[in-house]
């Protein structure tokens, strides 16, 4: 495809986004509308580079890079686990590391252990099941939350949940705790499988700077 086509990019909203355009920053990648806070707009265009930014809610991202109204996505591994959409993952960014697991009283351990069939509240419920299910053989009672998971123990909706924890300091304070880690977490860049094929030097080239900025 011709190089006038612009380039869309998909950034989840937030921290992940501010440090993403801090990295394409170090490979010559500016938009300097986007930096303005009290911008009201919606898409931002670097011209020159052909390249055009929106920022949409973190679940939404694999869903505009599936139907190709983006050509790339940043967003964290959960939401590309949680939303099984058909993108291609073509790069961990090495930021917003956490993980995701389970997590509730210590109480908990001897359900587990016993594979009892227990309560699993969760924002990733698909996570939830795929974990439960196929990796361990357990058959739980999956509750779907939208926020604060880690409630579901204390006014006992739930005997565990499945969420993120990064410094584990909300689990502390309510005196809950990991029991077990599903999988680590990271930024990922996820790419339109039609994009993949029609803009695939645009993106190769693009790819290969980012993974050369993360590994030097
Ligand atoms: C996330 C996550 C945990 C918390 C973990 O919630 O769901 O609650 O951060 O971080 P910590 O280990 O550093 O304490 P978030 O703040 O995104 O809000 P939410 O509870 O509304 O999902």
């Amino acid at each position: 495809m011709s190089e006038d086509r612009y380039l869309t990019f998909a950034l989840g909203k937030g921290r992940l986004a501010y440090k993403t355009l801090e990295l394409f920053e170090e490979i010559g990648i500016t938009c300097q509308e986007m930096k303005d806070k009290n911008s009201r707009k919606l898409i931002y265009a670097n011209e020159e580079l052909k390249l055009r930014f929106f920022l949409a809610k973190g679940p939404d991202v694999p869903t505009y890079v599936e139907y190709g109204a983006a050509d790339i996505g940043v967003v964290g591994r959960d939401t590309v686990m949680e939303e099984n959409r058909n993108v291609y993952e073509v790069l961990d960014l090495g930021f917003g590391k956490c993980r995701m697991c389970v997590c509730g009283p210590a109480s908990a351990r001897e359900l587990l252990l016993h594979h009892e069939r227990i309560r699993v509240a969760s924002k990733y419920p698909n996570i939830a099941k795929d974990y439960f299910y196929n990796k361990k053989h357990q058959t739980v009672d999956i509750i779907k939350l939208n926020g604060s998971v880690e409630l579901g123990p204390l006014v006992e909706l739930s005997d565990v949940i499945v969420d993120i924890v990064e410094t584990g300091s909300t689990l502390r304070e309510n005196g809950l705790e990991v029991l077990e880690e599903v999988c680590p977490l990271s930024a990922r860049m996820i790419v339109n499988p039609v994009s993949m094929q029609m803009e695939r030097e645009r993106i190769k080239e693009l790819v290969g700077r980012v993974r050369g900025l993360i590994n030097s």
